[in-house]
Order: structure tokens, then C-alpha cells, then sequence
């Protein structure tokens, strides 16, 4: 998976020349509010993020892409599978989008990217996602997308002096499938 061209969104490799925007994305509040660690307020910060990723990244048990536009390639986001364990089929997603671009439906387009990906290449059979509750963008993004309110997981998170709660969403290639055929003419 080097690019992977949506409608209107590409997804791509990370490049050293995204550490400013990838920065800017992680230091927004407005991003960060229900992440699980607090916003970044130094660049180094991101610094150490991506040589970290670099060196111990398994391409087996993580995919991490870049959210850009195909205009200017620039990030405006990042999508990641991680936790991916190919013997049980399962992987969780993450993903985040600079608040500049909220509301054009972009990250849903990311998230399908990957979750076609996953599926089909990759083989998984289950994808989880774990969300505050009160994250009700993320939460309806991933309804869109079929995913199922599998349970509440209280206190699962201690992030900035904060003990928040996690609504588990759970989806299986055979619903997306199912739903996927569905909406075909
Ligand atoms: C989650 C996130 C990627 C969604 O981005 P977005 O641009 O709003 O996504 P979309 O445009 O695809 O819209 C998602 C849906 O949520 C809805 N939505 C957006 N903001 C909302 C809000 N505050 N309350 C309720 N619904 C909301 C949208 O209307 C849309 O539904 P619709 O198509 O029925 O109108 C973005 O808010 C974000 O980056 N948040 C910060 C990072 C984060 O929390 N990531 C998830 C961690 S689990």
C-alpha cells in the first residue's frame, strides 16, 4: 500500500517534510481534546514521534498514512491501523484530521480507504475502534461506516488529568461486505 487515491483523498507514506503539519496537528486542542495523550506543545515532540517510528515500526502490526489532498499533497491528517495481529484477523484504527478540514467528509473517505484495505489485502476479519463517548464526530463517523457499539469500558484512559471512558465499536469484513453489496446498483 504506497498510495492509495480516494475520490477526493490520497493516502500515502509518511515523508520527513510532514513533521511541521504533523506537529500543528497534534498541538490543536481542538484535535487532541479526546486523543490518549495530551496535545504536543514542542516540536520535538513530533520529532521523537516519527524516529521512533522509523526504527520500531513492524509493517505486520502497524500502518500509519498520511491523509492529504491530491492537489497539494500536503498532510491534513493520519490514518493508522495498529495493534494488527494477522493470527487472530484483528487490527484497531485511529485517525485524525486538521480542524481546517472537518466536516467535508474526508476522514470517512480515509477510514474506508484503510478498512477496504484491511479487509481485502490484509485479510483481517475484525476492525475495532475505541472512542470517548463523548467524541461525537468519531462516534458517528464510525456508525456511518457500520461499525457496532460493542460495549462501555469505563476509566479506560488517565490522559492530561482526566479519567475518561471508551465506547469499543467493533466491524466485521462480513458486514461491510454485506453492506457494500448492498449499496451496489
Ligand atoms: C473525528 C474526525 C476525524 C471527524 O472528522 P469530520 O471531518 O467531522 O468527519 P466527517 O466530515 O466524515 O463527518 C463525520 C460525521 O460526524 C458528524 N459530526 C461532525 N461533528 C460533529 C459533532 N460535533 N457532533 C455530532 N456530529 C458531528 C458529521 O456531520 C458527519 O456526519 P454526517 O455525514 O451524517 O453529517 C475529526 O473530528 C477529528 O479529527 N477529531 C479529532 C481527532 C479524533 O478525535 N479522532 C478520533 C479518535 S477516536
Amino acid at each position: 500500500m504506497t498510495v492509495l487515491d480516494g475520490l477526493r483523498v490520497r493516502l500515502r507514506a509518511f515523508r520527513d517534510d510532514d513533521l511541521p503539519q504533523f506537529f500543528a496537528l497534534h498541538s490543536d486542542p481542538r484535535v487532541m481534546r479526546y486523543w490518549s495523550f495530551a496535545a504536543w506543545t514542542d516540536l520535538s515532540q513530533a520529532q521523537a514521534y516519527f524516529e521512533s517510528a522509523k526504527a520500531g515500526r513492524d509493517p505486520d502490526r502497524m500502518l500509519c498514512r498520511v491523509i492529504a489532498l491530491p492537489a497539494d499533497d500536503r498532510l491534513i491528517g493520519a490514518v493508522t491501523l495498529y495493534a494488527i495481529n494477522r493470527e487472530q484477523g484483528r487490527a484497531e484504527i485511529g485517525y485524525a484530521l486538521s480542524s481546517a478540514h472537518w466536516g467535508h467528509g474526508y476522514a470517512r473517505e480515509a477510514v474506508q480507504l484503510v478498512i477496504t484495505h484491511a479487509f481485502d489485502v490484509l485479510g483481517l476479519r475484525r476492525i475495532e475502534a475505541d472512542i470517548d463517548p463523548r467524541n461525537a464526530a468519531s462516534c458517528r463517523l464510525v456508525e456511518q461506516l457500520g461499525f457496532v457499539r460493542e460495549g462501555l469500558l469505563r476509566e479506560r484512559w488517565h490522559v492530561a488529568g482526566e479519567l475518561c471512558d471508551t465506547v469499543l465499536y467493533g466491524l466485521l469484513a462480513r458486514d461491510w461486505r454485506a453492506g457494500e453489496a448492498a449499496t451496489r446498483p
